[in-house]
């Protein structure tokens, strides 16, 4: 074809019919590649014609490609707009939609035993009193009568800031500080919390877990108060069918110590695998308080005597619902968590 104005008219029609980027792209080299782009060849031609017809053939040559490089661009431009508009379209986030539910989630078995004991003996006067975790030497160990060089120091070895400070190695030291906060008994608290042992893991036992530990002072206390009060705790917990019974036992800062057992859930006392064949459960130790730990609590023993008691919470919970392995509590398993 020789004739200019028909070469960009037939080449702006199939580019206002391209519907893709890469159709241009063809029409783009077909009509105005250097080499064998219609309008080269047409002007290849140019030079064995008449000067006359040369430079008219010339401009409508060059016409004829920009109206070809016109029409491109414009149809460019509009196919860019329209696969915007198309991304818009199918690729929109609605921002105001609201999101997938999240799944809820709920107490920590722990906690739950531990919210039980404290609403138990709330029930019964006592008051939840905290103390730090990370505690002295003066309060973790000679404050309970058990005195530097002391071999029951090794029954509570712990974890060292320095000689003098220490993550306590169990809850009693909030006993002194209760009583110095209180100063004038009757004084009824338990108090809950964390304790550190330098123990390795194993399905009994680990470095960190939780002890309740519950104090009385008062006028004339006895060990059938002690048991009484905690024959009332282990009954609203796990049921009536539940009995108690202490054992005598040695702790400093108490005298005398009881080791504190409830009968197993699983066989009635009986004797069963889950209770070692014993038919009791140990869950942890009590005592009438120590004169020397009142004295160190600023209590006058002269008037005033007390009961005591530290158990284990996770054991307490693992009583409760038959766990069998202390680890189970910590490991964050929500297939385990989930059940309670
Ligand atoms: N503090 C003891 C321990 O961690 C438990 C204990 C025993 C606490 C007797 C008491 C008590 O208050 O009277 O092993």
């Amino acid at each position: 074809m020789s004739d200019p104005i028909a070469l960009s008219r037939q080449a702006t029609a199939a580019i206002a019919k391209a519907q893709r980027v890469e159709e241009l792209e063809a029409i783009t080299v077909d009509y105005l590649g250097r080499k064998s782009g219609q309008i080269s060849l047409l002007l290849a031609g140019i030079g064995k014609l008449e000067p006359a017809e040369r430079a008219a053939l010339g401009q409508a040559a060059n016409e004829a490609k920009r109206a070809i490089e016109a029409a491109l661009a414009e149809r460019r431009a509009q196919l860019e707009t329209s696969r915007i508009a198309d991304l818009a379209e199918t690729e929109a986030i609605d921002i105001t939609f609201p999101g997938p539910p999240l799944a809820r989630g709920h107490v920590h078995v722990l906690t739950q035993v531990r919210r039980q004991i404290e609403t138990v003996l709330e029930s019964l006067g006592y008051q939840v009193e905290l103390g730090p975790e990370v505690e002295t030497e003066w309060y973790n160990f000679e404050a309970l009568n058990i005195p530097a060089e002391h071999p029951a120091r090794e029954n509570w070895d712990s974890f060292y800031f320095n000689p003098q400070l220490l993550l306590r190695a169990h809850t009693s030291p909030v006993q002194i500080r209760a009583m110095q906060r209180i100063k004038e008994p009757p004084i009824y608290i338990i108090t809950p919390g964390r304790c550190y042992r330098r123990d390795a893991p194993e399905a009994t036992r680990l470095p960190y877990f939780s002890q309740v530990e519950g104090l009385a002072v008062d006028e004339g206390l006895t060990v059938g108060d002690m048991k009484g009060t905690l024959l009332f705790m282990i009954q609203s917990l796990y049921g009536k069918d539940r009995q108690v019974r202490v054992r005598p036992s040695y702790f400093p800062f108490t005298e005398p110590s009881f080791e504190f057992d409830v009968s197993c859930g699983i066989c009635g006392g009986m004797g069963c695998k889950s209770c070692r064949h014993k038919g009791w459960l140990e869950v942890g130790g009590c005592g009438m308080v120590h004169p020397q730990v009142l004295r160190n609590g600023g209590i006058d023993p002269q008037r005033w005597n007390g009961y005591a008691w530290g158990f284990g919470i996770e054991r307490m919970a693992m009583l409760k619902h038959d766990v069998d392995d202390i680890r189970l509590f910590y490991e964050s398993d929500l297939r385990f968590l989930g059940q309670f």
